[in-house]
């Protein structure tokens, strides 16, 4: 077990590289099992839901490998199992997403019922009435979801709520399909649409990517790609820019989508930071005081529920009272307690935290809840006078590679301890 150790007070100076998502390479990577053959995924970041993932593709049969510049080999010409089990389940929700492609190839799949999560209940009904919607056969055993068809046919398909993750397993189902389907109310996140791309590129028909209405013209057979480039991770890109305001310095990022992070640059620029983008860099620079402000979250194109936890650190920097309210998951806000620990003065009240920013806060030991309340910690940390030790970092290493390297080439003091607190 690590935990990090950071000396607050430093000023983020420098250039950093973005990572590749591991949202949409989550979602990538079972879309190879739509198309027996070999793949190669460009820019696969090396995180632990990466190995969990590659783990689950190995027990189903596939070949998975990852070598030292980010280029995923995965080779399912000999997939032969049709289960997720419960071991991959329990560490990353996102393993659901064999569910769609091993009914659409393979007419069968046993995938374990994902349990809640550190910040609430997160149902899977929507993945579960699509893949009936497009024929199978569903039912809930011992904890497992064990789904059967003999052939998936097209269908109408609205989503009560746009779910990221139900709209990629109706994707990667329909694509397989006999006849079309028409996703309405779908996610419109970058991930989803990367996927819907790459999905197009291996011989699908879908119309409206981009849009919340998706139309699939199902096909016999998919082609494996000789490679595909994964996208840059707007979730990690956002943190880096949230921690070169908190420390009012000047960072660059490369590797970056700016347009899949319009409403984060848009409320750093209301805040009173400097932007500069041009292609794909984007540079910011902070040095004077930050102003409040309020940001509910949304679905894409809205401000991301998994950057509202590093949001509300920030906010703890700005002169003034600032709110952050999180529609998508309401009790996601683990965080707070620990930020509490540190000085901050902020509280919950139902779905919204209220931030009194410029509250001294004070190195203390914290403990991680999930992958983004991990992130907001740090971040708190990099300002908190004196030291904080961040307990359970395991959360943050599912989402950000080696990030204490990364931010300790921009001046941070930051390291990676090992040790037996819990
Ligand atoms: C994905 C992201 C996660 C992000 C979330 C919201 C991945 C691997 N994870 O998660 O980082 O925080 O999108 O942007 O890409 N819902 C239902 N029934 C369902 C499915 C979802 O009610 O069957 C609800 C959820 O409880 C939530 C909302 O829909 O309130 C959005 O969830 P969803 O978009 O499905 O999130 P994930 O795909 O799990």
């Amino acid at each position: 077990m690590d935990k990090f150790v950071i000396e607050g007070g430093h000023r983020l100076r420098g250039t950093v590289a973005v990572a590749g998502s591991k949202n949409a390479v989550l979602a990538l990577i079972p879309a190879t099992l739509l198309a027996p053959g070999i793949h190669r995924i460009r820019h696969t970041p090396n995180l632990r839901d990466v190995w969990t993932m590659s783990r689950l593709m190995a027990t189903l049969g596939a070949h998975v490998e990852l070598d030292s510049s980010g280029e995923l080999f995965v080779d399912t010409r000999a997939i032969e199992h049709f289960e997720a089990p419960y071991e991959h389940v329990k560490r990353m929700r996102a393993s659901i997403y064999v569910l769609g492609p091993l009914l659409a190839r393979f007419g069968r799949a046993r995938v374990s019922l994902p349990g809640g999560c550190a910040f609430g209940p997160r149902p899977v009904d929507l993945h579960l009435k699509g893949m009936e919607k497009l024929g199978a056969h569903i039912t809930i055993e011992h904890g497992y979801i064990d789904a059967r068809t003999d052939r998936l046919r097209g269908a109408p398909i609205h989503l009560d709520v746009p779910s990221v993750g139900a709209t990629v397993n109706i994707l990667y189902a329909a694509a397989l399909a006999d006849g079309e389907t028409v996703i309405t109310n779908a996610a419109m996140e970058p991930e989803v649409t990367a996927l819907a791309r790459v999905l197009v590129a291996m011989g699908a028909r879908i119309d409206g990517i981009g849009t919340s209405t998706l139309r699939i013209e199902g096909v016999r057979e998919l082609q494996p790609l000789p490679w595909v480039e994964n996208i840059p991770d707007r979730i990690e890109a956002a943190t880096f820019l949230i921690a070169a305001a908190m420390t009012r310095g000047s960072i660059r990022l490369t590797c970056v989508n700016p347009y899949h992070l319009g409403t984060v640059l848009d409320k750093l620029e209301e805040i009173g930071c400097i932007l500069d983008i041009d292609g794909s860099t984007v540079e910011l620079r902070c040095n004077g005081e930050l102003r409040p402000s309020n940001v509910t979250t949304a679905p894409y194109p809205g401000f991301p529920t998994d950057v509202q936890a590093q949001w509300a650190a920030l906010m703890l920097t700005a002169g003034g009272s600032s709110r952050v309210t999180d529609t998508i998951y309401p009790t996601r806000f683990g965080y707070v307690p620990e930020l509490r620990r540190l000085g901050a003065d902020i509280e919950v009240i139902e779905n919204t935290a209220i931030i009194n920013g410029q509250a001294r806060l004070e190195g203390a030991t914290v403990m991680s809840s999930d992958l983004r309340a991990s992130a907001s910690l740090v971040l708190a940390g990099l300002v908190a006078d004196g030291r904080t030790d961040v307990l359970r970092i395991y959360h943050l290493d599912r989402g950000y590679e080696r990030l204490e390297e990364r931010l300790r080439r921009l001046g941070a003091a930051i390291e990676r301890v090992p040790t037996d607190e819990f």
